[in-house]
């Protein structure tokens, strides 16, 4: 080859090292091969394409969530400038939410929140929470039990309901919105820290600001009336000091920990699933030992992190990794990196149920640690213990031979730091007495389904859908 033919060096290894790869369906299903590279090669990356620096070690991460800035997000004023008006309804919102904000505003705001969200609050919550989980799984149960080729859509019927209703149990609002508030919730995602530009899909992001917004303003006109146990009435009289927020305050905070909670849980859910049904060992000494259940959570979240990467702008112009970051330049942290940092973490890419020592980032780190965590954390355990205890059949190859898998990823349509969305079809064929064809379509946030043929005929239907997938 000549060399006019060759990429410089430099050159080539940027591309190969960008986060946009993230876009490339196989990476986002296995991201995991690129973020070693990254961490060993360049742990602090410029990356051209994103125009932002890119984090992966541990020790990194937490520098950049200890002291980079949150305050990230463009205000009106400058969108005007940018010739991007049109967004001002969703940077109006998003300025006062907490997670675009430093301290002291952030301070406040988060301090008046906390109140409103006490641990109590979520005990509380677990016994609903319970209940929740028990119902979409009998559901579960009822449609497979009535279906031929006993098809189960574990992300549409169990991972993205379960946060959504817990979300509204949550608000204090009625939970037969929660398709609503889900779907709202997705649009205005799109907006959290994706780095694609889709300008085609503003006004569909606009339309759930609009809706959201008139949404929670009925509702606190309603609450006023009638007050109901939840975080919107607890945001609207929490006071520290004569100090309260404003109407527009909550709003925007109710909208941000509605989003927050649900595509992360989702993929805790998906994701959890997935790993243990690849993992069948880990998978039998769980269902052996349930008190493990919060240990493997916490794996879980380390090992396949449902939000991957967060955003920081650079405070003042500092050296990091050996690298000259400037004033206001955009870092990229990757959590789901960090959390697999060999420096931090013994043999990183197994996965130990009773790994000690497990503070990962997957809820960050610092000022911006997730609020929701504790309620997180309590829908990840409540779940599992359902799924394993009861044996329900979405988790019911724990006996069954895992053949060399199909990883075959589809296309996905956006990539955004509050979740990854991947698509992959893996085959499993039962061993023993248990000869049924098993396929599992994964696309964590948006879908893993698990198809368990019991009559000759249902078998012979997902063999060949086996088939044609292979
Ligand atoms: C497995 C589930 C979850 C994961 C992995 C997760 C992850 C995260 C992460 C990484 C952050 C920090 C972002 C940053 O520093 O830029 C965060 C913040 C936040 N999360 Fe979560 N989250 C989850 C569930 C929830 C739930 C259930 C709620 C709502 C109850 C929630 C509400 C929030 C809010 C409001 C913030 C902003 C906190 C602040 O800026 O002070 N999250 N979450």
């Amino acid at each position: 080859m000549s060399s006019t033919n060759t990429p410089p060096r430099l050159e080539s290894r940027d591309t190969a090292m960008s986060l946009y790869h993230l876009l490339d369906p196989e990476v986002l299903a296995n991201p995991y091969p690129l973020f070693r590279r990254m961490r060993s090669e360049d742990p602090v990356h410029w990356d051209p394409f994103l125009h932002a620096w890119v984090v992966t070690r541990y020790a990194d991460v937490l520098e950049v969530l200890l002291n980079f800035s949150a305050d990230r997000t463009p205000n009106p004023a400058q969108l005007d400038e940018m010739g991007l008006s049109s967004l001002n309804p969703i940077a109006r919102v998003m300025v006062k939410q907490m997670l675009f904000m430093d301290a002291p505003a952030h301070t406040r705001l988060r301090g008046l929140s906390s109140k409103a969200f006490t641990p109590a609050r979520v005990e509380q919550l677990r016994g609903h929470i319970q209940d929740i989980a028990k119902n979409l799984l009998d559901g579960l149960q009822a449609r497979s039990a009535g279906n031929d080729e006993d098809e189960i859509d574990v992300i549409a019927q169990l991972a993205e309901p379960l946060p959504a209703i817990v979300t509204a149990e949550m608000l204090g609002v009625p939970t037969s919105d929660h398709a609503q508030l889900k779907q709202w919730s997705a649009d205005f995602a799109e907006m959290l820290g994706n780095f694609q530009h889709n300008p085609e899909r503003y006004p569909r992001v606009i339309g759930a600001v609009a809706g959201m917004t008139e949404y929670f303003q009925d509702a606190i006109r309603q609450q006023r009336e009638h007050p109901r146990e939840g975080l919107i009435h607890s945001l609207l009289t929490a006071e520290i000091d004569g100090d309260r927020l404003t109407e527009e305050e909550v709003i925007a905070n109710c909208i941000v920990t509605m989003v927050g909670g649900q595509e992360t849980t989702t993929n805790l859910i998906g994701n959890g699933l997935l790993t243990l049904l690849r993992n069948p060992d880990e998978m039998t000494r769980l269902r052996n030992d349930l008190s493990l259940i919060p240990s493997a959570v916490e794996e879980m979240l380390r090992y396949e992190s449902p939000s991957q990467h967060t955003a920081r702008m650079c405070p003042s112009d500092r050296e990091m990794g050996g690298k000259r970051i400037q004033k206001r330049q955009a870092v990229i942290a990757v959590m789901a990196a960090a959390n697999r940092d060999p420096e931090r973490f013994p043999d990183p890419d197994r996965f130990d149920i009773t790994r000690k020592d497990n503070r990962h980032l997957a809820f960050g780190y610092a000022a911006h640690f997730c609020f929701g965590a504790p309620l997180a954390r309590v829908e990840g355990q409540v779940v599992f213990e359902a799924i394993l205890c009861h044996d329900h059949p979405c988790a019911a190859d724990a006996g069954v031979a895992l053949e060399p898998g199909l990883a075959r990823a589809e296309s996905i349509e956006s990539e955004s730091t509050r979740g990854r969305a991947r698509r992959r079809d893996i085959s499993f064929r039962g061993a023993g007495k248990r000869r049924s064809a098993i396929r599992h379509k994964i696309c964590s946030a948006s879908r893993l389904s698990v198809s368990r043929a019991r009559t000759r005929r249902g078998r012979r239907a997902v063999s060949r859908q086996i088939r044609r997938k292979n």
